[in-house]
């Protein structure tokens, strides 16, 4: 076991490196070599990647790829997806051709409120907390004046500030339970910060004028975001499902309703059915420079809202109109953050031609029902293994690591048999003997 080491983040990047080598590494020139590799020759850019976070040694490749062809609203996307799954940037590009064809994808924010907590003990009587609440809220709107001038300036800031007797649930608990409009910023640092404020104020205050003892004990936004919510959905009349892989529209619309159904009823499928969905939404998150871990909290939170873990999709068939939609809460900005760091977010967000926050919300709501469409769809009629071993095809030819030739003669091969691991392996070895 390796001894702890202190004082490891004031060591310079080559210090830590060589501790790494020293520490875990036997083929110590191997693993520098490596971890060098993958360093951006551009000093400047490796610079700015080193500061996002703290001890960076080097850089984690995820590939950006891009779906086109996506119309929302009559406007044409092409949308950026940074992910390491094989098949979902290909799933994603045949949804949206797909209901390009049939009318494209409807998409509407619903909602934009966030939310913010001070969570706080009382050990007095709740009617002289209420009072004073009531007496003092106005200071809290003062306090945090500076910190709200620019985003009331431009339409946002604090929409309310409530007070929450939680002391039924855990004793002496209450909560100053904020709600925010952060316009195009997801907004965490704002709300954060406005929320310290509150703090502060409400602690002093307290001090001077509230019988019995108040105690903070934390200040922070919630990444539930319920009145955060967007829509996005498809429709159209199940004759037109007719196409290459669908022979019958009837019989492929009632299975597919019946597999939304299922994972509306069954928490076991209703979590796989909705990673499907995070497939296509985490990626279009990833690639803008969004927290895709605050979208994947809120998001499954919303999920089981009403108490048990259910479908974010539904899918209804009334007089022959086939309809399929998502409702989501994501909690997203286009300024602040990476949005003007990153040059690959700042390029992603160009690609989608400078999108609101709002904008985003409905692009990444319709990658989600995009990518659950082509997940159902595959998983009602053919099964999921044909596509998904067809995309991971590449990744068994390159851990043989493959010459272009062998890949090209096994591309061909693969396109009319079953791509299995072992299958192909075999193909490598036959090759490989000829
Ligand atoms: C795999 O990443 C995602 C799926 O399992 C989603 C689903 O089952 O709906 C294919």
């Amino acid at each position: 076991m390796p001894n702890a080491i202190s004082g490891f983040s004031k060591l310079s990047k080559s210090e830590k490196i060589e501790w790494l080598l020293d520490t875990y590494f036997s083929d110590k020139e191997a693993a520098r070599t490596l971890v060098k590799q993958y360093w951006n020759t551009d000093k400047k850019l490796q610079k700015l990647h080193d500061e996002f976070i703290e001890n960076t040694i080097t850089n984690y490749y995820l590939p950006l790829g891009v779906a086109p062809n996506f119309l929302i609203n009559d406007k044409l996307y092409t949308i950026p997806m940074a992910i390491e799954e094989s098949s979902v940037v290909a799933a994603a590009s045949k949804a949206a051709k797909f209901w390009l064809d049939r009318g494209g994808f409807k998409a509407e924010v619903l909602s934009t409120e966030k939310i913010g907590q001070v969570h706080f003990t009382y050990n007095g009587d709740f009617k002289d907390l209420q009072c004073f609440f009531e007496r003092i809220k106005p200071k809290l709107f003062t306090a945090t004046s500076d910190i709200t001038k620019s985003m009331e300036r431009r339409g946002g800031g604090i929409l309310d500030i409530e007070l929450k007797n939680k002391s039924q649930d855990l004793a002496h608990y209450y909560q100053l339970h904020a709600t925010f409009e952060t316009l195009d910023a997801m907004g965490a640092n704002f709300i954060n910060s406005c929320l310290e404020a509150f703090a502060k104020t409400f602690k002093s205050e307290a001090e001077q004028s509230l019988p019995g003892d108040l105690e903070m004990v934390m200040s922070i936004l919630s990444n539930y975001v319920p009145n955060c919510l967007v829509k996005a959905e498809v429709s159209c009349p199940i004759s037109e499902l007719r196409s290459k892989d669908i022979s019958d529209p009837e019989r492929f619309a009632k299975n597919f309703k019946q597999a939304i159904n299922i994972a509306e009823i069954e928490p076991y499928r209703a979590v796989t059915h909705n990673k499907g969905i995070m497939n296509g939404i985490d990626a279009v998150v990833l690639a803008t420079g969004n927290d895709f871990r605050a979208v994947e909290a809120g998001v499954h939170a919303y999920a089981s809202k009403d108490g048990t873990y259910t479908s974010l999709t539904h899918c209804s068939i009334d007089d022959g109109l086939f309809k399929f939609w998502i409702e989501i809460p994501l909690a997203l900005g286009t300024v602040g953050g990476l949005t003007s760091l990153h040059p690959l977010v700042k390029f992603s967000l160009e690609m989608l031609e400078k999108p609101s926050a709002k904008d985003l919300m409905q692009i990444a709501a319709v990658a989600g029902l995009a990518q659950n469409f082509a997940a159902v769809k595959s998983l009602t009629t053919t099964g999921i293994q044909e596509g998904h071993m067809k995309m991971h095809l590449m990744n068994i030819l390159n851990q043989f690591e493959a010459t272009p030739q062998e890949k090209h003669r096994l591309i061909e091969q693969f396109k009319t048999n079953v791509v299995t691991h072992s299958a192909v392996v075999e193909a490598i070895e036959n090759l490989r003997k000829d």
